[in-house]
């Protein structure tokens, strides 16, 4: 049973809110998440990988009101918008899971039920703020000049009866939790904003809205005259979405290894309600929270009023999927702030892409075109130079790993063209063009390009996760036989993979340049 709850990850992404637009900031997540998966399952780990949509709540039904439709209708319509974009973006989920979903008002429910029997949720008098657009309530204390906190929008005064889950009996061990694992909140200085934020008094958690205020929820079980408060609800959806409460042993597998992905500004419902509700209900608190950093566009805040929404769509019509799923995780440090920009996307992409990856690419290939009829040479006598780069390609696979686990992903990316760069340099100095001009070097000529081509498979390997249709092609170009997914990194990451022999085509440009001054953005 050890050996095999090491084998497994489970990576989730916020489920994002069926009204919205997908923007990039929805894209980054998922995009991180899925490259987690396809990296973890080129691995051997067992994966689950989930996202989904968060479709309860104020806003959804407000939102059907207005177009006169019910609101599952409404949030039917919403979702494709997203599932649409997971699909064009080559997104590898095993689920995709709506809060609407009967097997997700089950567990809720069940939830909400063990909790109440066991004493955690009671009803009590509440009075304070409430901000419409966050649904949270807010005491006195917590509003910014009579503004709520987050959003900094005006807050309704409100006083009725609700049920409450005892959170604050958990602060002391929540606190020795996250002391305790330096794993748990990710990055650390998120890990410290957290243990910040509970040295001040933990209120416990109103979980519940009042029928008569908000009918677009899930009925909580023991009194029906209220629904479920929306973020109580949808932090459940990670355990629902691997079975929890339903028969078969695929939750406790995948539980342990729990891996969430979010943005910053949902650090606390994710580190201090989501906790202490599984402690709750008797269930370990998730192996890792990450939080990265929030886009800004052209320097300023990403915002509906700006007009300055970056879609993904758009972008992928404009550079193509592999480059958008390229970028977001190149330019910016995963954790940290990072502002987008199509002239840095542009510089990517002639720069990294288009130069440094699309021409070792096309240049080894047409070599062996020219010089050996597109039939792979096999390697002879080795020098320095060749182990040389074979060794840093080695060293980056294993490097790459160790970044991927500590979610360096945009290190990960510097590490595997350190590769394309030892090729491309390799290439520079081996000068296959001279050798190719005496018979007597032939069999270095081989050697050379042997080991160019076998740089590429390995490139191939190591950018799977990032670039999947890209490698895909590399990989189908090398004449590899076997199925790129069907790989292991730990094996077939070593050096020599490549069989002599196969026939290579005619290369096509993976990426080509793009001249700024003639890009349309349709
Ligand atoms: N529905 C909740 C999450 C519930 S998870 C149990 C929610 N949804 S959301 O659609 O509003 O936001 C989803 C994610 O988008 C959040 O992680 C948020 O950080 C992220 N982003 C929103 N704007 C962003 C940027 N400008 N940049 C990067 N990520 C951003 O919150």
């Amino acid at each position: 049973m050890q050996e095999k709850s090491e084998r497994t990850f489970y990576v989730t992404t916020p489920i994002y809110y069926v009204n919205d637009v997908p923007h990039i900031g929805h894209a980054y997540t998922t995009v991180a998440a899925d490259i987690l998966a396809r990296y973890k399952r080129l691995e051997g780990y067992q994966v689950f990988f989930l996202t989904g949509t968060d479709e309860h709540g104020q806003k959804v039904e407000k939102a059907a009101q207005e177009r006169g439709v019910d609101p599952k209708t409404h949030c039917d319509e919403m979702v494709k918008r997203f599932q649409s974009l997971w699909e064009r973006l080559n997104i590898s989920n095993n689920d995709f899971i709506r809060t609407t979903e009967d097997r997700h008002k089950k567990v809720v429910q069940k939830i909400l039920q063990d909790l109440y029997d066991r004493g955690e949720i009671y009803q009590d008098e509440y009075q304070g703020w409430y901000c419409v657009p966050c649904e949270r309530f807010w005491t006195e204390k917590d509003l910014t000049e009579g503004k709520c906190p987050d959003c900094l929008r005006s807050v309704s005064e409100i006083s009725e009866k609700n049920y409450f889950f005892r959170m604050s009996k958990y602060k002391a061990w929540l606190i020795d939790h996250i002391e305790k694992n330096e794993r748990f909140i990710l990055p650390l200085s998120r890990r410290n904003e957290i243990l910040g934020f509970l040295r001040a008094p933990l209120d416990d958690l109103c979980i519940s809205r009042p029928k008569r205020r908000l009918s677009w929820g899930i009925e909580i079980p023991f009194d029906r005259d209220y629904v479920t408060y929306v973020w109580f609800d949808a932090l459940i959806n990670y355990v629902t979405g691997i079975g929890y409460g339903s028969e078969g042993n695929s939750f406790s597998g995948f539980w342990s290894g729990a891996v969430h992905l979010i943005g910053k500004d949902i650090l606390t419902t994710h580190t201090v309600y989501w906790p202490t509700m599984l402690k709750g209900i008797g269930l370990d608190p998730p192996q890792t929270v990450f939080a990265h950093g929030w886009w800004t566009v052209e320097g300023k805040k990403m915002s509906k009023s700006l007009q300055n929404v970056v879609e993904p769509n758009r972008l992928i019509n404009t550079y193509g999927v592999d480059a958008v799923r390229y970028f977001l995780m190149r330019e910016v440090p995963f954790g940290i702030d990072g502002d987008f920009s199509h002239s840095a996307m542009i510089h990517r992409i002639n720069g990294d892409l288009a130069n440094d990856l699309g021409n070792l690419f096309s240049r080894t290939l047409s070599m062996v075109l020219r010089y050996f009829e597109g039939l792979i040479p096999s390697p002879s006598h080795l020098q320095e130079v060749d182990r040389g780069l074979q060794a840093i390609s080695e060293r980056v696979l294993s490097q790459v790993s160790e970044q991927m686990n500590d979610l360096a992903l945009n290190k990960a990316l510097a590490s595997i063209w350190e590769v394309v760069s030892a090729a491309n340099k390799y290439v520079d100095e081996t000068a296959p063009w001279s050798l190719a001009k005496e018979e007597k070097d032939r069999p270095r000529l081989g050697t050379v390009l042997y080991h160019a081509l076998e740089s590429v498979r390995m490139i191939a390997l190591l950018l799977a996760a990032f670039m999947p249709s890209t490698s895909e092609k590399m990989w189908s170009e090398l004449g590899m036989e076997k199925n790129l997914w069907d790989q292991n990194l730990k094996v077939n990451g070593k050096w020599g993979g490549l069989r002599p022999g196969r026939k290579v085509p005619k290369p096509t440009p993976l990426f080509p340049r793009i001249d700024p001054t003639k890009i349309s953005f349709e």
